[in-house]
C-alpha cells in the first residue's frame, strides 16, 4: 500500500518538475535607463557649447529617460490623448517649442518641480531646449 503511495508521489513530483519554466540564461538585466544617465560634461557650467543630448540625459534623465517617473506620467497623458506610448519620452515629441521647454523647467508643471539655475544653468537649459524643441514660442 505505502509503495503505491510512494510510486504515485514520484509520478506527481516528476510531472511537476517537467512543467517548471526554463531558467533564464545570460547575464542578469542591468539597471533601468533612467538610472544610467550620462556624466555631466566637464568644464564651466555657465559656458555654452555643450552637447544638449548629454546634458538632457544628465539633468533631466532621472525622470525623463525610460522608466523615469516623468516618462511614466507623460506616457499615460499622451495615451489618454490617443497617441502611442513612445510619445511619453520628450525626445520623441515634435510639438514642443524651446520657449515652452524652458518655461516648464523654470516654473515647473503639475508633478514636475521647477529647476533652479543652480540645478540647470541658463547655458545648459539653452542646449537642452535646442535638442527637445523647435525654435519659436
Ligand atoms: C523630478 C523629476 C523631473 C525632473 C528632474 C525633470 N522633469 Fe520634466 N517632468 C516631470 C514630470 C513628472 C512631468 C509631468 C508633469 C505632469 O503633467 O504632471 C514633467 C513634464 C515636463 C514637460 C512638459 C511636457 C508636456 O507634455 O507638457 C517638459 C517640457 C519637461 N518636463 C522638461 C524637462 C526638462 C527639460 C528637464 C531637465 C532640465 C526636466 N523636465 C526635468 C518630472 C521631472
Amino acid at each position: 500500500m505505502s509503495r503505491t503511495i510512494v510510486a504515485a508521489l514520484l509520478v506527481v513530483v516528476s510531472v511537476a518538475a517537467a512543467d517548471e519554466p526554463a531558467k533564464p540564461t545570460g547575464p542578469p538585466p542591468g539597471p533601468p535607463p533612467y538610472q544610467m544617465r550620462a556624466e555631466l560634461p566637464a568644464g564651466d557650467r555657465l559656458a555654452g557649447g555643450k552637447d544638449g543630448a548629454v546634458l538632457y540625459s544628465n539633468r533631466c534623465g532621472a525622470c525623463h529617460l525610460v522608466g523615469g517617473m516623468g516618462t511614466n506620467l507623460l506616457t499615460k497623458q499622451r495615451m489618454m490623448l490617443g497617441e502611442p506610448p513612445e510619445q511619453g519620452l520628450l525626445t520623441n515629441r515634435t510639438d514642443l517649442t524651446q520657449t515652452y521647454v524652458k518655461l516648464v523647467v523654470r516654473q515647473g508643471k503639475l508633478a514636475m518641480p521647477p529647476l533652479s539655475r543652480v540645478e540647470v544653468t541658463d547655458a545648459e537649459l539653452d542646449a537642452i531646449a535646442t535638442v527637445l524643441g523647435k525654435a519659436g514660442p
